[in-house]
């Protein structure tokens, strides 16, 4: 039995838990009695959220705490990421080592840029140029100090083989009303 205490992955959820939180897939939930209200259905349908699939990067080509930088969803200047291969294990990370992350750049507070702020030696973006918040990249970019309240938008990534996939988006981007919304358009 694994002691939390000592396990470095206590309260980092497991991949398979962070892409059932990612929301890509249809839910039907069913609610329970004391929810229910005369007119509404027994049974909700979420609607499936659609993100393009794109090779973002090799494993092989990755170093230590080098960030890459690709744009996903959308060839837009918002939509600017970075890929990078942490020291330890984080949330919702891919490759042997489950240390492999990629984060919009945006701060979420006023869009600071973030780039240029993303230490994979110490596992966090920031301090951010404008009011100095900090992102943590081993847990899913949640917010360790400053003025942001939401947590960096995190790239949910797969493997095949030696390609990084993304496949969709955890939180708003900043600026955007929909991550699915072409801001080119
Ligand atoms: S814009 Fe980043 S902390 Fe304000």
């Amino acid at each position: 039995m694994t002691d939390k205490r000592c396990d470095p992955m206590a309260g980092i959820a497991s991949r398979r838990d962070f892409l059932k939180l990612s929301g890509s897939a249809l839910v039907a939930l069913t609610l329970p009695p004391h929810l229910r209200r005369p007119g509404l259905p027994a049974r909700l349908y979420a609607r499936q959220v659609e993100y393009p699939r794109q090779v973002i990067g090799r494993l092989s080509e990755l170093e230590f705490g080098q960030p890459v930088s690709f744009n996903y969803p959308w060839d837009h200047p918002a939509s600017t990421n970075f890929l990078i291969k942490l020291n330890e294990p984080a949330g919702g990370g891919v490759g042997p080592d489950q240390n492999v992350v990629a984060f919009n750049s945006l701060c979420t507070h006023q869009g600071g840029p973030l780039a240029g702020q993303f230490h994979g030696d110490r596992g966090v973006a920031g301090p951010c140029p404008l009011h100095l918040t900090t992102f943590d990249l081993t847990r899913h970019g949640m917010v360790i100090s400053g003025h942001a309240t939401l947590g960096l938008p995190q790239i949910i990534l797969e493997t095949e083989g030696d390609d990084i996939i993304a496949t969709g988006v955890l939180g708003l981007i900043f600026g955007y009303h929909s991550n699915l919304a072409d801001p080119n358009a």
